[in-house]
Order: structure tokens, then C-alpha cells, then sequence
């Protein structure tokens, strides 16, 4: 069976919804060159921060050797901290570079969180050939003194006035910690977005009990939390008229599967191609083609949402009810049944 893995996403036609999401190693031309290879459909390199473009210059805290001493020499793919882009002129030759070199679509991204000058930038980017702009909105709000409602208002001015000066097609990476998300993922798409990607992945500080310091973490994701986005997904996807990237947790077909039947257009991953290389590409698209023949789905259009909230058979399986029957459910470890 012949099965068509073409999608749409913010307007650009994707020969697959395999995308890499921003990291460093979207800012290495030679890896980017792999991983087209190995069929993946488009790429959004590394955000340029609201403070490089204020400023630019700006010191990058090096993850490298966290990284190594964490994941060790299985993260062969794993970016060097050269290959952080540190100034818009540097980002904007990037981006030049990757169009000239590559066919698949790229997609810019910029860091901010305050309306200002910055924004202009993003016409910077539309002319040197982005296909795309990712504004990823990531900011810790610990001020107390700081409402929920002036978040959103400031959030929202920030989409519109980036929105204002460039008409490439813009996609808003969130956090999922707001109140009302559904409500404020609407006003986001009123205020000019085209996509949501879903969830930012913010990395938690520790505290080493050694030095008595606090130490930022880097992580690389697990599965299990893909949940969150998965359940927003699912909870948005019909509701919101915008196109739904997911982002984070995807390692395996599997995962991809699932992130599409809830709704998602495109699923982007980082951890999994910074862990496993290219080859974690060709391996998921060849398993994705296979399940869909099996499971005789022609196109990802046949089973895109198929499970989202409003199609699922338990709609309240994505609410407050699923959090009853799920404790009811729970059988301590010691009383479980080894058939089980
Ligand atoms: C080392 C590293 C750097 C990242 N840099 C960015 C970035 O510049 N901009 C951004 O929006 N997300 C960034 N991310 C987040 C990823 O785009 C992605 O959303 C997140 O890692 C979850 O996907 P994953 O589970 O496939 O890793 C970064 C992730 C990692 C691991």
C-alpha cells in the first residue's frame, strides 16, 4: 500500500511531519546536510535572543561539558559550544547559508518576551529567506507582583508587533504554565499566529548539596513527558484555528503516532537526533510508513486529530474525570498481578 506522508504546516507544503526542532545542532550546516538526507521535512534553528539582538553580545553559558559527563560518548551528535550563534549578523549569515544549501523549508526562531525595537528583526529574517519564524516566548514570571492578566497582555503585544512587520508565516512556541491556556492559545491566534508549537521545555535549576549552589541542568527528554503536550494537543486541535507542532519527549515512531492522532500537523524533536544521530530520522519514517500500511491509513490527513479530544470516544478522558478513574485504577506494585 502506497501511503502519503506528505502535511501542511503554517502554509508550507512538508514532504513528511518529521521536523527538527530549534537546537544547536540546527545552527551546523554539515549536520543539517544529514539529517535532509535522512528525510527529515524542515528544520527551526536555534532562537536568537531578544538580549543578543538589544545588545549584540552575549555570553552563553557552555552546556558542552554537562552534556558529555550526562549522556557520555553515545552523544556523538551532540553540538560543541562553537556552534551556538551569538549575533544577528552571525544568525542572519546562518540562515542565508542553510537556504542556499538546503531544500527543505527553514524556519527562523527569536527568543523574546517584551514588546520593543527587537522585533524588527524579524524583517530581517523574511529578507534574508526564512520560510518560517518560530517566536518562542520563554520567560520565568517571578515577580509577585505581576498578574496572570498583564502576562498575557504583554505576551499578546509581542505577538502582534512581530506579526506587524513581517508576513512570513509565524508560529508561537508556549509554555504550558498559564491559567486559562485554551482561552489564551486563541487570543494568540486572534493576535496573528499561524501555529502554536507545544511545549517549550524549560530546564530546571538543581541544587548541589555538595557546594550548596543552585546548578542549571541540562536534561535531554524522556517519553514520559510528552504526556502534556499530547493532552493540549488533543484538547486544541479543531478548537484553535491554528496549525499544532508538538515538541518534546518524541523517541520513536510510536510517539510520533500518537502526537499526530491527537492532532498535531508536524512533530519536532531534538533530544532523540542530539542522542541517536540522523539514522533516529530514516529509522521513525520507515516505521511510520509501515504501522500507516498496516493499519491502512493512505495519509497522515486520514489520521490526523482521529483521537483528538473531540473525536475520541472518552472526551472526558482528557479532563478532570480521567484524574478519578486513574486513581481508582492504581494497584500498589506489591498487589499487582505478575499476568497482569
Ligand atoms: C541543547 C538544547 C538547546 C535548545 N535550544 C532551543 C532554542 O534555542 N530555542 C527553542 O525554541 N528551543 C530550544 N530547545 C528546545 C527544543 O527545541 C525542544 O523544544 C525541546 O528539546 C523538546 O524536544 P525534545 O524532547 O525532542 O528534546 C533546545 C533544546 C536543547 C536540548
Amino acid at each position: 500500500m502506497n501511503v502519503d506522508l506528505t502535511t501542511r504546516y503554517l502554509g508550507l507544503s512538508l514532504r513528511n511531519p518529521l521536523v527538527i526542532a530549534a537546537c544547536p545542532l540546527t545552527a551546523q550546516i554539515d549536520k543539517l546536510l544529514l539529517v535532509e538526507q535522512a528525510g527529515v521535512a524542515a528544520f527551526v534553528m536555534p532562537s536568537l535572543f531578544e538580549e543578543q539582538i538589544e545588545q549584540d553580545t552575549r555570553s552563553i553559558e557552555p552546556v558542552e561539558s554537562e552534556a558529555e559527563s550526562r549522556y557520555g560518548p553515545a552523544l556523538s551528535f551532540f553540538p560543541g559550544i562553537d556552534d551556538f550563534v551569538t549575533t544577528p549578523d552571525a544568525y542572519l549569515r546562518l540562515l542565508e547559508e542553510a537556504k542556499k544549501s538546503l531544500s527543505v523549508p527553514v524556519i527562523a526562531s527569536l527568543n523574546g518576551v517584551t514588546p520593543g525595537g527587537w522585533t524588527k528583526f524579524a524583517a530581517l529574517v523574511e529578507s534574508a529567506g526564512a520560510d518560517a519564524l518560530e517566536l518562542n516566548m520563554y520567560s520565568m514570571e517571578t515577580d509577585p507582583g505581576v498578574t496572570a492578566q498583564e502576562i498575557e497582555e504583554r505576551y499578546l503585544e509581542l505577538v502582534q508587533s512581530v506579526r506587524a512587520v513581517t508576513s512570513v508565516p509565524l508560529a508561537v512556541k508556549l509554555g504550558p504554565y498559564f491559567t486559562a491556556f485554551a482561552n489564551f492559545s486563541r487570543r494568540v491566534a486572534v493576535a496573528g499566529a499561524d501555529g502554536l508549537v507545544l511545549f517549550n521545555r524549560f530546564f530546571q535549576p538543581d541544587i548541589d548539596v555538595r557546594r550548596f549552589a543552585v546548578t542549571p541542568l541540562l536534561q535531554l527528554s524522556d517519553p514520559s513527558e510528552m504526556r502534556l503536550p499530547l493532552r493540549w494537543i488533543a484538547v486544541l486541535h479543531g478548537r484553535v484555528d491554528v496549525d499544532l507542532a508538538a515538541t518534546t519527549g518524541a523517541h520513536s515512531a510510536n510517539d510520533v503516532i500518537k502526537y499526530l492522532l491527537a492532532g498535531a500537523s508536524v512533530v519536532m524533536v531534538a533530544s532523540a537526533v542530539m542522542q541517536h544521530g540522523p539514522e533516529f530520522i530514516s529509522k521513525t519514517l520507515n516505521e511510520l510508513r509501515s504501522w500507516m500500511a498496516q493499519q491502512e491509513f493512505s495519509s497522515i490527513k486520514s489520521l490526523c486529530g482521529m483521537l483528538d479530544q473531540q473525536s475520541c470516544p472518552d472526551p472526558a478522558s482528557f479532563e478532570r474525570a480521567n484524574y478519578m478513574k486513574t486513581l481508582l485504577q492504581y494497584i500498589a506494585p506489591a498487589n499487582r498481578r505478575h499476568d497482569a
